[in-house]
């Protein structure tokens, strides 16, 4: 397991990490939005409703003052009826600032989130990824299967 660097930490989401940058960590990987404290707050309380569902995991600098978020990474636990009513892990969302790329924060997300899948029963854990980032999910020990479509609403 890949190491933190001195002063980081790794840990669930919690509802202070919106003043913390949690949104802005978010914006390197795609369109956030303007979300505000409230509706961050009703979606964070229904996403913990759904128990055992949605891992939502940080890194935070405490290096800073305040101190921010820096990487960010979900994994959503599927129940299927097949497989002997087998689980999925789906990794989701994955997004490292742009200034604390190259750390092996992106590696250490990706390790801790394939750790609960495991844990939570998850006979796989898969993604969807650009061409550009496969070689950081090959790094992380997962290799290409299948093709991925989808249709926009
Ligand atoms: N292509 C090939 N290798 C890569 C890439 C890449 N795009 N990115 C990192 N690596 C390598 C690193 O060089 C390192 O290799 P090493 O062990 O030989 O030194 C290894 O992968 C681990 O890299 P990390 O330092 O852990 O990567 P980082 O913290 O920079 O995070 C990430 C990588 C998450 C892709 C980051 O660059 C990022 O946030 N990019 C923008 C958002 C994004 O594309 N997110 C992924 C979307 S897919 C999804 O969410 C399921």
């Amino acid at each position: 397991q890949a190491e933190l660097p001195k002063g980081y930490r790794l840990r669930a989401l919690r509802p202070e990490d919106y003043e913390l940058g949690f949104l802005d960590c978010l914006r390197v990987l795609t369109t956030v939005g303007d979300i505000s404290k409230e509706e961050f707050d009703k979606r964070y309380q229904w996403l913990a409703k759904q128990d055992g569902t949605y891992f939502i995991l940080v890194i935070e600098d405490t290096n800073t003052s305040p101190s921010s978020i820096v990487g960010t990474g979900a994994l959503i636990v599927e129940r299927k009826f097949i497989h002997d009513l087998g689980k999925v892990g789906h990794i989701e969302d994955i997004a490292v600032a742009k200034d604390q790329q190259g750390k092996k924060l992106g590696l250490r997300i990706i390790q801790a989130l394939d750790f609960i899948a495991k844990e939570t029963g998850c006979y796989k854990t898969i993604l969807d990824c650009s061409e550009h980032n496969e070689g950081f999910y090959v790094k992380c020990g997962f290799k290409r299967a299948g093709l991925e479509m989808a249709h926009y609403h």
